[in-house]
C-alpha cells in the first residue's frame, strides 16, 4: 500500500467529471481504494474522492466521527463506487467545511439536509441509504468532487470563507437559509 500525493486547488485534475468505474472488484480499482484509505487516515479529514489523488473515476470514501455526527453515531469507513444523490426535501442548512485539496481553509456551504445515497460497495454489491446533516453534506462534498465541483463554488455568502486557525477562534455563529 501507499500513501497518495493529494491534488490542491488550481490542478485541473480536480475541475474533471470522473469516468463511471466498470467493476469495483477489479484488482487495480481494490487497490487504489486501499491506498485511498491509507492517505485518507495519514492526512486526517472526513473523506477522499479518486479525483484528489488524480484517478478520474467516480468512487470516494468517507467516515462519520461519532464526535462529529449530530446522533453521536459514528459511520465506519466506507467505499462509494459511482454515487447517486437524490434530495429527499428542499431543506438546504448551511455548514462548515473543509477539502484536503484546499489545506488550512474552511467556509460555510449550503448542502441538503437530507439526501438518500445509491451506489455500490466496495464488493459491487448496490446499496441504498438515507442520510441527514454532517454525513448528507460529506456525501455532497465528496460527490461534488466527481463532477469537477469544489466546495467554494457552492458558497454563497463569502464572509464565511476563512483559515482554520481563525474560525476556530472567533466561531461564528451561521445564519438560517432562507
Ligand atoms: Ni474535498
Amino acid at each position: 500500500m501507499a500513501i497518495l500525493k493529494i491534488a490542491r486547488m488550481g490542478h485541473p485534475v480536480l475541475l474533471g467529471k470522473a469516468l463511471p468505474v466498470a467493476d469495483p472488484q477489479a484488482a487495480e480499482i481494490q487497490l487504489l481504494l486501499a491506498d485511498m484509505v491509507e492517505t485518507l487516515q495519514d492526512a486526517g479529514g472526513v473523506g477522499l474522492a479518486a479525483p484528489q489523488v488524480y484517478r478520474p473515476l467516480r468512487m470516494f470514501i468517507w467516515h462519520l466521527p461519532a464526535t462529529r455526527a449530530e446522533n453521536g453515531v459514528a459511520v465506519p469507513l466506507s467505499v462509494v463506487v459511482n454515487p447517486e444523490i437524490t434530495p429527499l426535501s428542499e431543506t438546504r442548512e448551511l455548514g462548515w467545511e473543509g477539502c484536503l485539496s484546499i489545506p488550512g481553509l474552511r467556509a460555510a456551504v449550503p448542502r441538503y439536509r437530507d439526501i438518500r445515497l445509491t451506489g455500490l460497495d466496495a464488493r459491487g454489491m448496490p446499496f441504498t441509504t438515507a442520510l441527514s446533516g454532517f454525513a448528507a453534506r460529506i456525501v455532497q462534498h465528496e460527490t461534488d468532487h466527481l463532477d469537477g465541483i469544489l466546495y467554494p463554488m457552492r458558497m454563497s455568502d463569502f464572509r464565511y470563507f476563512g483559515f482554520n486557525e481563525e474560525t476556530d477562534r472567533y466561531n461564528q455563529p451561521l445564519p438560517e437559509i432562507v
